[in-house]
């Protein structure tokens, strides 16, 4: 049993926020009448996507229902992501678009939450710039959205509730999930690795676990309800109980989930190179319902921007990881995340990138354009690279790695692979073994993480429907 958590939030504050809820509930009651509904967008990972879940889960315990559309909506909510400028600037452009629509029905909330507001500067502009905005509140508070959202029905006052915190574990909150059949499962939070270039640090908070034993209850209930894939969440999360006095680590968890009975499969998000040890990479071997799939980012192949960047590794090491993973996951898809024109970077640098890019054969990529973030040691480097330069690298090593998937995929004709239907088909069975029978063309390469022997996802979900 692991020992006490620091981060945990206290079974009086969950009590507090069911009396809220309730509270809340009145209020919307006697305000709207009837079931107003909410308005939930997400930007950003597959954490916030999952944080967006409890939200609504939350929201739906007050008495909200849900709509799609803005126009029908009385609360507005953006679960926001600030991992790159783009994504900051898409959240402003939206939220931008909604004075006109807050004119029109009065009584109507808009709130934002989530990384991009725990970042004071982002919160001030907001405060100044969006006056229309009623709620915004930081990473560390999303457990108390019950008391938020009854503060601003009894005040009909600005709530801004952005504490700066080395953040929470919250326990107990009511959860609506978007799938009946695939489920994220949050099993740590934060970060603590300070990679030069990433805000999420700064937003997220300090590394801190769920307790192994709430988790492993969890799983047990989504596997009993159904669920056919669970996906382990945690932005870093081979450091998974690395607290002291833990007594678990990620291997053995994994193990754990893998010893439910049930016919499911396991997924985890995300590695990180530094802390991805042979004793995962054999505990994944050996549990018959882990996808064989690895996201492993490597960010660069040049060990002079790895070291710049604050990863802890250089280009070498990371391909001993993934040439042992291949030996003992012959099968193994690994997907990656890639920055392009770190501040810096020469051509020649890029050039070693592409390198580890010809010699990783990832199923897929996710390729990134440098974007600096204020606040971390990035951010402050000289960056003499044109926009327009980097632009090309970004093209020039997006035509290798397509290049490189098409060849994978085309490997996977005429191969057989269990793969996780969407729709129940004739005989109400999820998962099936499925023969992929059409040509790979390129269309088909996957593009997707979730796309991968022993599990199908999207590109060869179309070419099952085409050989049917
Ligand atoms: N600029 C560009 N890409 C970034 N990422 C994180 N921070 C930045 C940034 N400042 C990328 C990394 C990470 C992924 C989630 O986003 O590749 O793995
Ligand atoms: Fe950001 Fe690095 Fe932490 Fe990933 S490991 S969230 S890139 S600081």
């Amino acid at each position: 049993m692991k020992a006490e958590n620091r981060f945990s939030v206290s079974p009086e504050e969950t009590e507090k926020q069911k009396e809220y809820t309730h509270l809340a509930g009145e209020l919307l009651e006697t305000k709207y009448g009837g079931r107003p509904l909410a308005f939930i967008h997400t930007y950003g990972c597959q954490g916030n996507v999952s944080d967006s879940e409890y939200l609504k889960g939350m929201l739906e315990e007050i008495g909200y229902g849900f709509t799609e559309k803005l126009e029908e909506a009385d609360l507005i909510l953006y679960n926001t992501c600030a991992i790159r400028e783009h994504a900051e600037d898409r959240v402003f452009g939206n939220v931008g678009a909604l004075k006109n629509l807050k004119m029109q029905k009065r009584g109507m909330r808009i709130a934002l939450c989530g990384c991009m507001m725990q970042q004071p500067r982002i919160a001030e502009k907001i405060r100044k710039s969006y006056p229309f905005v009623d709620i915004v509140f930081g990473t560390h508070v999303m457990h108390r959205l019950p008391e938020i959202i009854y503060r601003s029905l009894s005040t009909g006052k600005k709530v801004f509730e952005i504490p700066d915190s080395d953040g929470v574990v919250p326990e107990g909150m009511p959860v609506k999930r978007d799938s009946g059949f695939k489920a994220w499962l949050p099993i740590m939070y934060g970060c603590n690795n300070f990679c030069s270039y990433c805000i999420v640090p700064y937003v997220k908070g300090r590394e801190r676990s769920r307790d192994p034993e709430i988790i492993l209850r969890e799983a047990r209930q989504l596997v009993s309800e159904g669920y056919k894939e669970i996906t382990l969440l945690g932005q870093n999360i081979n450091s998974y109980g690395r607290e002291p006095d833990y007594g678990y680590d990620f291997p053995r968890l994994l193990r754990e989930i893998n010893d439910i009975p049930g016919d499911f499969i396991i997924r985890f998000m995300t590695s990180h190179p530094k802390d991805c040890s042979a004793e995962l990479l054999d505990t994944m071997a050996s549990c018959e319902k882990v996808a064989k799939h690895l996201h492993l980012p490597f960010q660069s192949g040049c060990d002079r921007v790895l070291k710049a960047m604050n990863r802890g590794y250089t280009a070498e090491k990371y391909l001993s990881l993934i040439d042992y993973a291949y030996k003992v996951m012959p099968d193994l898809s690994i997907t990656a995340d890639v920055i392009v024109g770190f501040p810096g970077e020469t051509y020649e640098e890029f050039t070693q990138t592409v390198d580890l890019v010809k010699k990783a054969g990832f199923t897929s990529m996710f390729t990134f354009i440098y974007s600096p973030r204020e606040g971390t040691k990035a951010a402050e480097m000289d960056d003499p690279v044109s926009a327009e330069e980097k632009g090309k690298w970004f093209r020039e090593l997006l035509a290798v790695q397509e290049q490189i998937a098409a060849e994978r995929t085309a490997g996977s004709v005429g191969r057989t692979f269990r793969v996780l239907c969407e729709r129940e088909g004739k005989n109400g069975v999820l998962l099936r073994p499925v023969k992929i029978e059409v040509e790979a063309r390129r269309r088909f390469v996957p593009n997707h993480a979730d796309i991968l022997p022993g599990v199908c996802g999207k590109a060869y979900r179309t070419a099952f429907r085409r050989t049917i």
